[in-house]
């Protein structure tokens, strides 16, 4: 898939170097729009490796195959979970994150997986809002899994705000065949 002159593709373990630089780089647009204070954190490297080696670490290339976004994804008990996205400030808003993440859906529905889940700011247009246009719904508290209650639990412990922190889910219909 190549559109804009960004392509999406797996990454590969070149890439990993630039993943810290982008996630620090679209923190601050993510900081601003949420007013939060406190230390950027990035994904551990080997979170990274973890995703890389199951086939779900997708990057955005450039024309120079150079990573400008990435998302990383896994399989959590039995479901795809999106732990992270982030796109290079200055290559945000031109569709990439869209472009990542329905390429990561699609992975999901190959694999047979039911459902998607992710936890995400409830108010940030480019958060919570952008993630239900892709089919996302909020989960109730009710309806949690203790995974998902113990991601956000960690969040706040982190110091994000309990009252904007959610987690969302959606479903992954199956592949027709022709
Ligand atoms: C979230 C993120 C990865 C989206 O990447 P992107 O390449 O900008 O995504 P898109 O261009 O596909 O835009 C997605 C939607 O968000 C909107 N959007 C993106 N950046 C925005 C901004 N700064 N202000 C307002 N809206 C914005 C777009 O208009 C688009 O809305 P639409 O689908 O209704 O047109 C990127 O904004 C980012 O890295 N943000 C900081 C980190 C972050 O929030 N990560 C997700 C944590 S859950």
């Amino acid at each position: 898939m190549s559109t804009g002159g960004v392509t999406i593709r797996l990454a590969r373990l070149d890439d990993l170097g630039r993943m810290a630089e982008i996630e620090l780089d679209a923190h601050d647009v993510w900081a601003a729009a949420c007013g939060f204070a406190g230390e950027p954190s990035v994904m551990p490297r080997e979170a990274l490796e973890k995703a890389l080696g199951e086939d779900l670490l997708l990057v955005a290339a450039d024309e120079v195959d150079r990573a400008v976004g990435f998302l990383a994804a896994m399989e959590r008990e039995g479901r795809l979970h999106i732990g992270e996205m982030s796109v290079e400030t200055a290559w945000q808003k031109k569709g990439i994150g869209r472009r990542l993440m329905e390429a990561v859906l699609e992975e999901g529905r190959k694999r047979g997986l039911p459902a998607a889940t992710l936890t995400t700011d409830r108010l940030i247009t480019f958060n919570a809002p952008f993630y239900a246009s892709l089919g996302f719904r909020e989960l109730a508290s009710s309806e949690l899994p203790p995974d998902l209650q113990e991601t956000l639990a960690a969040e706040v412990e982190a110091g994000l705000d309990p009252e904007r922190r959610i987690a969302m889910v959606a479903p992954l219909t199956p592949l027709t065949r022709s």
